[in-house]
């Protein structure tokens, strides 16, 4: 991403929420009522119209989109209930890492009750976010912070220091749809600082891929289609992990894998019974990993 650009693909995302909800049918995977607001005008401008929703989504325009709906509606519904579980064993803190529109501090105010919600975002993306917040004037609840990194130039343990962020009390991390937009080194140091900063106990759910699929060694053309329209908006999908090495990186860094979903089991999971025929994008994996390092190391900020 460019240093002063907000992100495209997370209006991209808000708007594929906001179609899930507005044009697709039930049951719902997941429900957000704040997407289509939190989307850009042009988008909401195709959403709400019809016509013009049957001509791009209904034909091969962007009739192929609909499984990267489906990834989409699903890591946040994958990343929810976990949290979900999380916050009765007594989680107390929600950092979402690269939050783009996400709209779970309006959405979810049951939670956000008794959760410290910290969201983490490019700083362009993020001050778009709160314009648009600002606009709809929707109050956000009182301990809900936003906090500026561009994860290529600033560590994420820095930001958290800076915050009211507990390193003592166990944290719920997601970080949805952004491992593949920055440079691996960054990538891998946003981990090993979740490692570090948060307490024995805390949980990371993140999705991944392997990296053929994103240098288009797929056979699948939804894959292909959608690498070429993220690099069209100027962000390309640039890192990878083979699961192996993954897994190695993950124990190194003082994390135990507690579950990896694979597309297959994403779509057993969560669209055996549709009848639209919505289903999971390829490629993609869900990971939960669990912090289980002994001694906290020294905090690289
Ligand atoms: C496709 S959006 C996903 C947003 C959100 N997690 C979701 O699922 O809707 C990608 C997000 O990654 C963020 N991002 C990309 N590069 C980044 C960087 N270098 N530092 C911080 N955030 C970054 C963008 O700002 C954007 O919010």
């Amino acid at each position: 991403m460019k240093a002063d650009k907000a992100s495209r693909t997370s209006d991209v995302t808000a708007a594929m929420r906001a179609i899930h909800l507005v044009r697709h049918g039930e049951p719902k995977i997941f429900k957000d009522p704040y997407a289509l607001r939190l989307t850009s005008r042009r988008w909401r401008t195709i959403i709400g119209n019809p016509l013009l929703y049957r001509l791009l989504f209904r034909t091969d325009l962007y009739g192929w989109i609909h499984p990267v709906i489906g990834d989409i509606v699903a890591r946040t519904r994958y990343a929810e209930d976990l949290l979900d579980s999380a916050v009765r064993q007594g989680v107390s803190q929600y950092v979402l890492l690269g939050a783009g529109m996400d709209s779970f501090a309006l959405r979810r105010p049951e939670w956000t009750a008794s959760l410290m919600v910290f969201e983490i975002d490019h700083p362009a993306t993020q001050q778009r976010k709160k314009k648009r917040i600002a606009a709809m004037g929707t109050p956000l609840p009182k301990n809900h912070f936003f906090l500026p990194v561009d994860f290529e130039r600033e560590s994420l343990a820095a930001a958290l220091s800076r915050s009211s962020f507990s390193t003592e009390a166990p944290a719920f991390f997601s970080w949805l749809g952004t491992l593949v937009y920055i440079e691996k080194h960054a990538a891998l140091q946003t981990l090993s600082d979740v490692a570090s900063c948060a307490a024995k106990g805390s949980r990371i759910v993140f999705t991944y891929c392997e990296p053929e699929p994103l240098e288009g060694k797929t056979s699948s053309e939804t894959f292909q289609r959608m690498l070429r329209a993220t690099r069209r908006r100027g962000e390309p999908m640039v890192t990878g992990f083979h699961d192996e090495a993954l897994l190695g990186e993950l124990h190194r860094l003082g994390f135990r894998v507690e579950e990896r979903l694979f597309p297959d089991e994403i779509r057993r999971r969560y669209f055996w019974n549709r009848t639209d025929g919505l289903t999971m994008l390829d490629h993609f994996r869900f990971l939960c990993a669990r912090v289980v390092r002994e001694e906290r190391p020294a905090l690289a900020v």
